[in-house]
């Protein structure tokens, strides 16, 4: 299993437009091969923004890389990083990788 989480620091004032966008926006992850679940989070607020991340769990790290060279990656991504966007953050977001080592469910 691999997980894959982007972290965004968004400007104070531009939550709710920051949170309008991605939930309202279209999904295409659902029918991705190898796509199990995605959830959007809403961090702490520090000085000078909000903290949050976009999450994904994947059957694999293959999986995972496959749909960032997708189409649906392409899809998702035809408004992220213009300008009118751009201001709503204070920097790049930050992407972090991870492999599970160990998955515990409740019984
Ligand atoms: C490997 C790097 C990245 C990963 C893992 C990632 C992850 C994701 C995921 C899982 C979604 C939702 C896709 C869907 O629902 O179909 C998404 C959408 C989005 N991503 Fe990324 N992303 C990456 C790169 C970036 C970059 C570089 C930016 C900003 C410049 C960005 C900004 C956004 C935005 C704003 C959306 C919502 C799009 C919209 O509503 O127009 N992402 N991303």
């Amino acid at each position: 299993m691999f997980i894959a989480m982007n972290r965004f620091r968004v400007a104070p004032g531009a939550e709710a437009d920051f949170e309008h966008m991605w939930l309202t926006r279209d999904v295409y992850l659902r029918t991705v091969p190898g796509f199990e679940s995605f959830q959007l989070l809403r961090g702490p607020a520090g000085e000078d923004h909000v903290l949050y991340a976009s999450h994904t769990v994947w059957a694999t790290k293959a999986a995972f890389e496959d749909w960032t060279r997708s189409q649906s990656f392409r899809d998702a991504h035809r408004n992220a990083g213009q300008a009118t966007t751009r201001s709503l953050y204070n920097g790049p977001p930050q992407f972090e990788g991870f492999e599970v080592l160990q998955t515990v469910d409740r019984e």
